[in-house]
């Protein structure tokens, strides 16, 4: 299958272009740099990189990109510099969803949309109930991180202007908790809802795992159709 990444040169978004490469697959990129892709990536043959800024592209430009693919990946996230958080885009992963999404919505051929989130991005559909304290603490941060606002906001996308039974292109929103770098998949657990609160007693996701859990939705079609239009979270099971 051909699968967009946005995102690709960040720590998730590489595992996620090797993991992929390595199962087969040919890539479409749009990388700001592609001197920070993984040399493996940069030169495979099977990889079209376009450099650019996504958010700049319009949307004949950001159609051509994703035209044949089956699958579209955002691996996408503030830079955690003082610039990178508090500096524009401030809608970066709002934004790209949208267009994205609306890139491939009149697609001839199915297309799955994997959005990266975060464990602190409630699944209000399925009223997701959390402690007065913590909600205190996510509503500071909403106010105060525009990172956060915005992972609020391309889920709130997904999950109501297109809605969870859209059929063009279907969606996932993959929930980690704390992200951490291992060089092997381990074995990880999947769950509708959070089962730790992701501010008091936060759990460990690995990339890694979050890219393998990635690759087999785009690969596994049963694993699709249980997580489809849901907000799965995966934690790492050592934790
Ligand atoms: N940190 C955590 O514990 C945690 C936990 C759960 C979820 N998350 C979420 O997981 C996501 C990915 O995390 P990560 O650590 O893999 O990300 P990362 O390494 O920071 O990668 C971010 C990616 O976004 C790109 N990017 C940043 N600003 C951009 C802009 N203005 N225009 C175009 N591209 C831009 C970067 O491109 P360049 O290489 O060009 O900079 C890079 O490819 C984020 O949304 C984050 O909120 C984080």
């Amino acid at each position: 299958m051909q699968v967009f990444i946005a995102g690709a040169t960040g720590a998730t978004g590489r595992l996620l272009a090797q993991a992929l490469l390595a199962r087969g697959h040919s890539l479409k990129l749009v990388v700001r740099d592609k001197s920070r892709l993984p040399e493996a990536v940069r030169t495979s043959p099977k990889v079209s990189i376009h450099e650019a800024v996504l958010l700049d592209l319009d949307h004949d430009a950001l159609q051509s990109d994703v035209a044949g693919c089956g699958a579209i990946v955002s691996c996408l996230g503030h830079n955690l510099s003082w610039r990178g958080v508090f500096g524009p885009p401030y809608q970066l992963v709002h934004e790209a969803t949208r267009r994205l999404y609306s890139a491939a919505e009149h697609s001839p051929t199915r297309t799955k949309f994997i959005l990266m989130s975060s464990t602190g991005v409630r699944n209000r559909r399925a009223h997701e109930q959390v402690s007065l304290a913590q909600s205190l603490v996510i509503g500071l941060l909403t106010v105060a991180l525009p990172p956060h606002r915005d992972n609020e906001r391309a889920a709130a996308y997904l999950q109501n202007k297109v809605g969870p039974q859209s059929a063009s292109p279907e969606w996932v929103i993959v929930r980690p908790d704390g992200l951490t770098d291992e060089a092997e998949p381990t074995p990880y657990s999947l769950h509708p809802s959070p089962t730790r609160s992701a501010i008091f007693d936060a759990g460990k996701t690995s990339r890694i795992n979050v890219a393998t859990f990635m690759a087999e939705l785009i690969e596994q079609e049963p694993l699709w159709e249980q997580w489809r239009g849901q907000m799965p979270v995966i934690y790492n099971q050592a934790y």
